[in-house]
C-alpha cells in the first residue's frame, strides 16, 4: 500500500518511517519547510537511505507567513492569555499539503508521529479526515504493536541502531523541540517539571534579556489592510518591504537580538490534561503588539470589543485543530472586515526582552484632537454631557447597593 508520512528527519519519525516500511508499505516521506533550521537535502538523503520510496519536501514558508500567521496575528488571537499558536498553526498548513498530495498521488494512507497524548495528533488527523474522504490513519503511536516495541527513548535509539538510521546530535538534548518560522517549542523531557528554570542554552532563537543590548532597537512597521508592508530600522538605517517572508523573518531576527516573545507556560491541552511549554515568538510577538497598538487608533470601541470577545475563541479553534472548520471561517471573515482599516505605521522600541510602543499614526485614524484636546471646544458640547450622564445614572437610582 501506498502511504505518505509527514517526516521530519528527527528520531521519531525516522524509526516510523522503517518500521513502517517493516509492516509492508510503500511510503512517501513529506517534508514541509515551515522554516525550521534543518538540513533538507541530508533529511531527504536520511529518508532515502532508510528506504523511503519517495522524498518530497514541500517549501511553504510564504504561505505559511501569508495565509497562517498573519490571519492569525490580525485576530490578536492568543491560547491562555499567552501562546501565540506557532505549533498549532503549522500543523494545519502540513496536514493540508500532505491532503493535496495524497489525493493529487492516489494514495489513501497517511501517516504521523505525534503521540495519542497530545494536541497535534489532532490537529493532524482532522484535516485528513476533512479532505480526504476515504483515508486510512496510520499513528504508530497509537498502535499497540508499535507502543509495545518502542516504551522509551532507549528503544527507539536501540532501533536506529540496530537499522542503520542515523542519529544526530539534537537528541542528546533532555527536551522536546518543535520549531518553525513562527516560533520554537520547548516540552517534555526534563521540562516537565513545571517548577524547573529551563537551561539559557536551550533557546534558539532569541537572546536572554542579559545578553541583549544596551541600546533600544527602534522600527517603525508599516500596514495596509493588516498587511505589513513595509519595516525601517532606525538604528541599522534599513528598509525591508513587500515580502511578507523577508519581513517577517527580519522581525525574527532582530526580536531574537533583544530578547522578545519568550514565554513560559503550563496550558491545557484539548486531551484534557495540562503541560508545560516554553515558547519564543519574537517577530510574532513585536507584530502583535503592533497591532493590538494600530487598532486602538482606527477601529472603533465596539469593534474592538468583539474583536477581543472573539480572540480567546479563535485561540482555542486554533489550538484545537479547528483551522478549516466551518465557525473558525465565520471568524475570520468577520475579523477581515475590521482589517480594511488597519492602515498606517507604529513606531516601536525593541529593548531587553520589551516591545515599547513609541507613537502611531494612521490616515483611517479615528482620534481627534479638537474634539479629545482638554484645551479646545471642538465640535463637542460639554453641557451634553450633563443630560449624557444623568441618563445613565437613571437605571442605578432604584438599585439598592448592597455590600
Ligand atoms: N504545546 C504546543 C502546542 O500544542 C506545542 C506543541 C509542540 N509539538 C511538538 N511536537 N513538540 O501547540
Ligand atoms: C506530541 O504529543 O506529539 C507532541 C505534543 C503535542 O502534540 O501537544
Amino acid at each position: 500500500q501506498k502511504l505518505l508520512l509527514a517526516y521530519s528527519g528527527g528520531l521519531d519519525t525516522s524509526v516510523i518511517l522503517k518500521w513502517l516500511i517493516s509492516k509492508g508499505y510503500e511510503v512517501t516521506a513529506f517534508i514541509a519547510d515551515v522554516g525550521q533550521d534543518e538540513d533538507f537535502k541530508q533529511a531527504k538523503a536520511k529518508a532515502l537511505a532508510i528506504g523511503a520510496k519517495e522524498v518530497i519536501i514541500a517549501d511553504c514558508k510564504e504561505e505559511f507567513v501569508s495565509d497562517y500567521i498573519i490571519p492569525a496575528l490580525q485576530t490578536g488571537a492568543l491560547y491562555e492569555n499567552r501562546y501565540l499558536l506557532g505549533t498549532s498553526l503549522a500543523r494545519p498548513l502540513i496536514a493540508k499539503k500532505m491532503a493535496d498530495y495524497a489525493l493529487t498521488h492516489n494514495i489513501k494512507y497517511l501517516a504521523h508521529g505525534a503521540t495519542g497524548k497530545g494536541n497535534d495528533q489532532i490537529r493532524f488527523e482532522l484535516v485528513f479526515l476533512q479532505f480526504i474522504p476515504d483515508v486510512t490513519i496510520i499513528a504508530p503511536w497509537k498502535e499497540a504493536e508499535f507502543l509495545e516495541k518502542f516504551t522509551g527513548r532507549t528503544d527507539l535509539l536501540n532501533y536506529a541502531k540496530d537499522n542503520n538510521i542515523p542519529v544526530t546530535s539534537t537528541l542528546a538534548k533532555p527536551y522536546s523541540i518543535d520549531e518553525n518560522l513562527m516560533h520554537t517549542s520547548y516540552e517534555a523531557g526534563i521540562l516537565e517539571d513545571p517548577e524547573l528554570t529551563p537551561p539559557d542554552d536551550m533557546y534558539k532563537k532569541t537572546l536572554s534579556p542579559m545578553e541583549a543590548p544596551d541600546e533600544m532597537l527602534t522600527l517603525t512597521i508599516e500596514f495596509n489592510k493588516g498587511i505589513p508592508l513595509k519595516v525601517t530600522d532606525h538604528n541599522n538605517k534599513q528598509t525591508i518591504e513587500h515580502n511578507l517572508l523577508a519581513i517577517f523573518s527580519y522581525l525574527n531576527e532582530v526580536g531574537g537580538k533583544n530578547a522578545i516573545g519568550r514565554i513560559d507556560i503550563v496550558e491545557s491541552r484539548f486531551v484534557g490534561m495540562k503541560s508545560r511549554g516554553i515558547y519564543e515568538t519574537p517577530g510574532g510577538t513585536i507584530l502583535h503588539k503592533a497591532y493590538q497598538d494600530l487598532e486602538t487608533m482606527v477601529l472603533d470601541r465596539e469593534v474592538i470589543l468583539l474583536r477581543a470577545i472573539n480572540a480567546p475563541k479563535i485561540g482555542q479553534l486554533i489550538y484545537n485543530g479547528f483551522w478549516f472548520s466551518p465557525e473558525m471561517q465565520m471568524l475570520m471573515q468577520a475579523n477581515q472586515v475590521s482589517q480594511k482599516s488597519i492602515n498606517g505605521s507604529v513606531k516601536l522600541g525593541l529593548y531587553k526582552g520589551n516591545v515599547i510602543i513609541l507613537g502611531r499614526n494612521s490616515p483611517n485614524s479615528l482620534y481627534d484632537h479638537d474634539i479629545a484636546s482638554m484645551d479646545k471646544l471642538g465640535n463637542y458640547d460639554q453641557t451634553d454631557a450633563k443630560g449624557f450622564i444623568k441618563l445613565n445614572a437613571l437605571r442605578l437610582k432604584p438599585q439598592k447597593f448592597i455590600n
